[in-house]
């Protein structure tokens, strides 16, 4: 295959070709020129850009981000906030690490046009706490853009006034949920909430925030500059742009890939990641991260693409794609994920508290070979009601690789059923 066709770099362009540190190597690549563009633009009309583009957000839940951005500047309220999520705690993912440590102005302007179109004066940027080196990036980047006129007061003369602060996180993953996220700034501690209300209309403080994924808001200068419509025709009819893509596990290039949408799992893992080593046998392969679905190695042609995922009742996540070969042992992959999940639960709502306990103390029943039929049942039950009855996506998502290992490795479970105690059941 031509390992070429699926690649086409926009978010990584400069990666490599400039010094990160230097806002000067930026500009001279076209940097801060989006910005410019759009501070003659209104608010309404670069909106109306990011809807004609059709960009989702990156951050997992792929919601429309010129949708988004209408509703913070429709709501009532002031002030109003704009917040990046650069978290990242997803075991799997390292994108928006790559963006932040290769590319941080692109974000930094990202963040200041979409704060410019919804009239927003104060943002920060979250930054996972073990990011030392993206944070310290990234905080170098924004002084840049202050000694420039980029950031503070009435910026490049256009009578805009707008500020960044950054905020590191303290190694919790459900911080990550926007608003575990959101109290963590405010100093509580950093635990979900039902919703609605969202933080479109009740976020930071209780006022209207517009909160986005890293790679989300580095999408927002090209479309600025190609404009929305040009932007659109890259990808698919439901997945518009590019994704960046982190792959790893049994393969022989692992890394950070950005294809246009559309592009086939198994090119990914043949054409740019190389192969399995030693041309072993693909097992099993994880989308999105550690909250994502299983898939066998026969699905690997589905394109990635959003459709495409929901008809098989799938999804891609953030954009993590982990392999895992023949020699892997399911039950105990299975039993490592819900340990992260148990560990990482911040014990709000039963379901996922003692959900997640329960399913350890079953898995470990099946590794062990003592578990017999209705355990099966049980663990059903158990996982449905994670998924239906847990506050947070976390809880939710949590058993979702149980959930496709089931349907698509059922023998995994069913061959260590204890065959006398099957028969008594
Ligand atoms: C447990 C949990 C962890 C999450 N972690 C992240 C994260 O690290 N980064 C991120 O961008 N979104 C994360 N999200 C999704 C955010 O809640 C939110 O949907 C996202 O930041 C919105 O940005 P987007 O519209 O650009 O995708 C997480 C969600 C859940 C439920
Ligand atoms: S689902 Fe888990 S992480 Fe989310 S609120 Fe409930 S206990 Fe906390």
């Amino acid at each position: 295959m031509n390992k070429n066709a699926c690649v086409r770099k926009l978010l990584t362009k400069r990666f490599g070709e400039i010094n990160p540190g230097s806002i000067d190597d930026y500009i001279s690549r076209g940097g801060y020129d989006s910005l410019r563009k759009a501070l003659a633009m209104s608010g309404g009309d670069i909106i109306n850009e990011i809807k004609n583009s059709g960009l989702k957000g990156r951050g997992g839940a792929a919601f429309p981000t010129g949708l988004k951005m209408q509703a913070v500047k429709e709501a009532g309220g002031s002030p109003k906030y704009i917040i990046c999520n650069a978290d990242e705690g997803e075991p799997g993912n390292f994108k928006d690490r790559y963006l932040m440590e290769n590319d941080p102005h692109q974000l930094i302007e990202g963040i200041i046009i979409c704060a410019y179109a919804t009239g927003i004066k104060h943002g920060y940027i979250f930054i996972r706490g073990e990011y030392a080196r993206a944070a310290a990036m990234v905080e170098k980047a924004l002084e840049q853009a202050r000694i420039r006129g980029f950031l503070g007061d009435n910026i490049l003369d256009a009578g805009f006034d707008f500020d960044i602060d950054v905020y590191t996180g303290a190694g919790s993953y459900v911080c990550g949920e926007e608003f575990a996220l959101l109290v963590t700034i405010e100093g509580k501690s950093g635990r979900a909430t039902y919703k609605p209300p969202f933080p479109t209309t009740c976020g930071l403080y209780n006022k209207p925030t517009q909160i986005n994924n890293v790679e989300t808001f580095c999408n927002i200068p090209h479309i600025i500059e190609m404009g929305g419509a040009e932007f659109s025709k890259i990808g698919t009819d439901s997945s518009k742009g590019t994704k960046l893509v982190c792959l790893s596990g049994n393969v022989v290039r692992p890394g950070l890939y950005e294809v246009v949408f559309g592009t086939s799992i198994k090119d990914i893992i043949y054409g740019l990641g190389g192969g399995i080593p030693n041309n072993r046998e693909i097992k099993m392969i994880q989308l999105g991260g550690a909250s994502g679905p299983v898939i066998p190695s026969d699905m690997s042609d589905l394109p990635l693409d959003y459709a495409s995922m929901r008809e098989n009742d799938l999804n891609f996540g953030s954009g993590a794609i982990i392999v895992m070969d023949e020699r892997i042992n399911v039950l105990d992959i299975l039993k490592r994920i819900i340990g992260f999940f148990h560990h990482e639960s911040c014990g709000k709502c039963t379901p996922c508290r003692e959900g997640l306990a329960q399913t350890l103390i079953l898995l470990d029943r099946f590794i062990e070979g003592v578990a017999v039929e209705k355990d099966l049942a049980l663990l059903g039950i158990l996982i449905e009601t994670m998924s239906e009855a847990s506050i947070c996506g976390l809880g939710q998502a949590a058993p979702t690789a149980i959930k496709k290992v089931l349907q698509y490795f059922p023998e995994e479970f069913q061959s260590r059923i204890h065959a006398t105690d099957s028969a008594a059941v």
